[in-house]
């Protein structure tokens, strides 16, 4: 970067420090150990010691690099999805929540135009990112995006733990996501929501009030009880994790979704990690690219800019992305474009090669 000190281009380049001060000594411009270097002697420097160094400026750098200052951190809110066995009640919990979110008269009108939603609540915004299948989750982390900072683990207190309450557990640990639960349906006769706490000591998952690292919250989706409690649940644990981001710089995330609608075209839901997405930004998503033409909240409003943990529906790419994919928005669209040729050949090399590869399988199968 510019502005680099003799010690941040000794450690840069892995040489002695008195290396380069002996250098730059030699070439008349004697510097101590924290002074700074232009950048022509930066790459002067480095050159005379065989190597290849272009300093970037701070706006190559921006659309680079995801390295943020300290100083340049700002709060966002937290990203939340709801897991949980079949039928322990995901998609209630969501309609109790946006429900709440209308009731209490917060900047709420919570209809569900995309695939991710966000509630106000004690003036603080939570964004809930509808429930991915399990699939899709698994296939997010395996792409390595981080789009949730909060599991709600949903079981159902007449049911108890299933296999998928523990294919939720194991999800969220690897992700490295902290886990509140929810104990639902606690309005019917037979539920037991103690014995879930209990049970769901066997996977680690242990109430604070019993020693252990978990928020629980009894909750009933369909009476619309303890909603309150388990959302505040979740902003104590989102103090907890401290999230910020910055959001004053190049925009990028990830891809939720992604279809071709009819009218207008390639339509992908995008989550914003860092930095703030304009309408007009030039952007690569995964295999597509293209201007930002238009962009919709989830409440189905028109909107110009989305910064750090908005979800937004974004239309005018070349293509659709998928679920997963990367997105990041670079300063001129030539720049996005030459990245997604790249890759799409890339991809279509791979394509090929997986094609001939198959072919000769079933050659030899001939065989
Ligand atoms: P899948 O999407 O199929 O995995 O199910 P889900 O987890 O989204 O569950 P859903 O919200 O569809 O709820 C399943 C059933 O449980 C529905 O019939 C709900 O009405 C019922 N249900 C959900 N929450 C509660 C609750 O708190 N109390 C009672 N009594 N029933 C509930
Ligand atoms: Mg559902």
């Amino acid at each position: 970067p510019q502005g680099s000190t003799v010690s941040d281009l000794a450690e840069l380049l892995g040489v002695p420090a008195n290396d380069i001060i002996k250098r730059l000594f030699l070439l008349g411009t004697p510097l101590t150990l924290t002074e700074s270097m232009s950048d022509d002697l930066i790459e002067l420097v480095a050159d005379d010691l065989g190597r290849d160094v272009k300093v970037m400026t701070k706006e190559e750098e921006n659309s680079f690099s995801f390295y943020d200052n300290p100083e340049d951190l700002k709060p966002r809110s937290p990203v939340v999805t709801v897991m949980g066995h079949v039928d322990h009640g995901k998609t209630s919990l969501l309609d109790a929540i946006r429900h709440t979110g209308v009731a209490a008269g917060e900047a709420g009108g919570i209809t569900q135009a995309i695939g991710a939603s966000q509630v106000q609540i004690n003036g603080r915004t939570i964004t809930f990112i509808d429930t991915p299948g399990h699939e899709t989750f698994t296939a997010m982390r395996a792409r390595g995006a981080k789009v949730t900072d909060i599991v709600i683990l949903i079981v159902a207190a007449d049911d108890g733990v299933m296999p998928q309450t523990v294919e939720s557990i194991n999800h969220a640990k690897a992700a490295d996501v902290p886990i509140i639960v929810a104990v639902n349906k606690i309005d019917k006769p037979g539920a037991n929501p103690d014995k879930v706490r209990q049970e769901l000591t066997e996977y680690g998952v242990i109430p604070e009030e019993w020693g252990g690292q978990n928020m629980f919250v009894n909750i009933s989706a369909k009476k619309k009880q303890g909603i309150d409690e388990l959302l505040e649940s979740v902003l104590l644990e989102a103090d907890v994790l401290e999230l910020k981001a910055n959001p004053d710089t190049f925009a990028s995330g990830y891809v939720l979704e992604g279809k071709l609608d009819r009218g207008r075209g390639s339509v992908a839901t995008v989550l914003v990690s860092r930095g703030t997405l304009h309408v007009g930004d030039a952007l690569v998503a995964g295999l597509s690219y293209g201007r930002v033409r238009a962009m919709i909240d989830p409440k189905g409003n028109p909107v110009t800019e989305a910064g750090p943990s908005d979800p937004v529906e974004i239309l005018g790419l070349s293509s659709v992305p998928n679920a997963g994919d990367e997105f990041r928005v670079f300063q001129d669209d030539r720049e996005a474009r030459d990245l997604a040729d790249q890759r799409a050949l890339k991809a279509r090399i791979e394509e090929q090669n997986r094609v001939k590869h198959v072919t000769l399988e079933n050659l030899f199968d001939t065989m």
